[in-house]
């Protein structure tokens, strides 16, 4: 155990409200048995992704050696170690989106976003992840945008369709 304090040197730049409410949240799980993928899905509610710094505190505050943390956040999916926009669209490129244009779909929204496949947006508006099939085959060609599913696209409807999600 470092101490009963989880502020270590390793965590020193992220004494701010989100630590604050990281801290009572390691204080919650501290030597609970499992407790590190709630306190890193809790983690990643607060930041939005799991800074390394924050994975330090993780570390620090759970008494568990870093590679452990690491280990764990970069084996699941459902964590991310890179920040994330606001906005997740999630382009099917599933067979049935595949046949309808799937591509011309995915081409649309790089232009109008300018990012990489599973790239984020410089100011975190949007994050954009290729998926496979999302189960509204019937209406390909889909995507997803948060919990809004948008079907029978055209790259002609992208503009407007992403121009909702801005600034919102
Ligand atoms: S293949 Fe795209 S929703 Fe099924």
């Amino acid at each position: 155990m470092q101490g009963n304090s989880c502020c270590g040197a390793s965590n020193s730049k992220i004494k701010d409200e989100k630590w604050v409410s990281l801290e009572g949240i390691l204080e919650k799980f501290r030597g609970k048995k499992g407790a590190l993928i709630p306190v890193l899905q809790q983690a990643q509610d607060l930041y939005g992704y799991l800074p390394e710094n924050v994975m330090a505190g993780i570390a620090d505050g759970l008494d568990l050696p870093l590679s452990q943390v690491y280990g764990v956040a970069t084996f699941y999916s459902q964590f991310h170690l890179k920040p994330r926009g606001k906005n997740i669209i999630r382009v099917c490129l599933g067979t049935a989106c595949h046949v309808r244009g799937a591509a011309k779909i995915l081409e649309s929204i790089q232009k109008e976003i300018n990012v990489e496949k599973g790239g984020t947006t410089e100011d975190l508006q949007f994050t954009l992840e290729p998926v496979a099939c999302i189960g509204a085959c019937g209406l390909a060609p889909v995507i997803m945008i948060n919990d809004d599913t948008h079907g029978r696209l055209t790259p002609e409807a992208i503009p407007q369709i992403l121009e909702q999600y801005k600034n919102n």
